[in-house]
């Protein structure tokens, strides 16, 4: 049984050398990859990707740090692609980025709500982007709670407390290479106490690079670092947290095996 990555940039120009062969050691270690897009652009990129490799799926959406540009013309685009595409399997990645701030705070939450409500009407679930604005992303997905939100909050990086409120919610929590890093003390706390069905992995490629590779290109061939550090955490088998890891992917992803 192998890994499934459930976050990763594969359309991004870090591959433009040599995606194809990248993806070809990628496959020696995962089963599933899911890519995630930024804006309608990228959607597309994502897309093609996911139409090229039978294993790989792909989210449509716009990235907050993207949302000062965004406009009508593209979020329709984005809808339309989800629509008409089986292999799009979220809408994503939305959310709000409070570290960054290439868009206006108002801004950013305007669009993330916007996107909540489109997933809504599509019946996917979200891929959430939080980076210091866990308050704003709990609070806002509060107010668009139906019975159809559902998601995953990407590369987790908030408190204990708050992902035991969002696995109440029904969400999903995914770990990134952060969770490996030594430092990372509180989100390895986290990781160590949340119930092994709740949980994913990630890579986030190409950034966030997990320890023995920190500081070069990220891939999700090395999503396995972070599946052997949760396994660690947790003393349990690293191939019963690929197991379990997979197998949570599978349902928020609605992907019949
Ligand atoms: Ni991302």
């Amino acid at each position: 049984m192998k890994l499934f990555d459930t976050h990763a940039h594969v359309y991004d120009k870090a591959f433009d050398n040599d995606r194809e062969a990248m993806m070809k050691t990628v496959w020696e270690v995962c089963d599933y990859v899911v890519c995630p897009a930024e804006n309608l652009e990228t959607s597309r990129k994502a897309l093609a990707m996911a139409q090229q490799y039978p294993h790989m799926y792909a989210a449509a959406g716009i990235h907050p740090q993207l949302t000062a540009q965004a406009t009508e013309e593209e979020l329709d685009g984005i809808r339309k692609l989800a629509e008409e595409n089986d292999k799009i399997v979220a809408i994503g990645e939305i959310g709000l980025d409070y570290y960054y701030l290439y868009s206006d705070i108002e801004t950013q939450k305007e669009w993330f709500g916007r996107q909540i409500d489109l997933a809504a009407e599509l019946d996917l679930p979200i891929l959430i982007h939080d980076r210091d604005a866990h308050g704003d992303t709990l609070k806002i997905l509060k107010e668009h709670q139906t019975d159809r939100l559902r998601g995953i909050l990407h590369c987790y990086s908030g408190s204990l407390e708050m992902a035991k409120e969002l696995i109440q919610m029904g969400f999903y929590i995914s770990f990134a290479g952060p969770v490996v890093f030594p430092k990372s003390t509180k989100l390895k706390e986290v990781a160590r106490e949340l119930p092994l069905d709740r949980i994913l992995v990630e890579t986030d490629s190409p950034y966030l690079t997990p320890p023995p590779f920190r500081g070069r290109r990220n891939d999700p061939s090395k999503v396995r670092y972070v599946a052997e550090e949760i396994a660690r955490l947790k003393e349990l088998p690293v191939e019963t947290v690929i197991e379990a890891t997979r197998r949570n992917a599978l349902a928020i992803y609605q992907i019949a095996e």
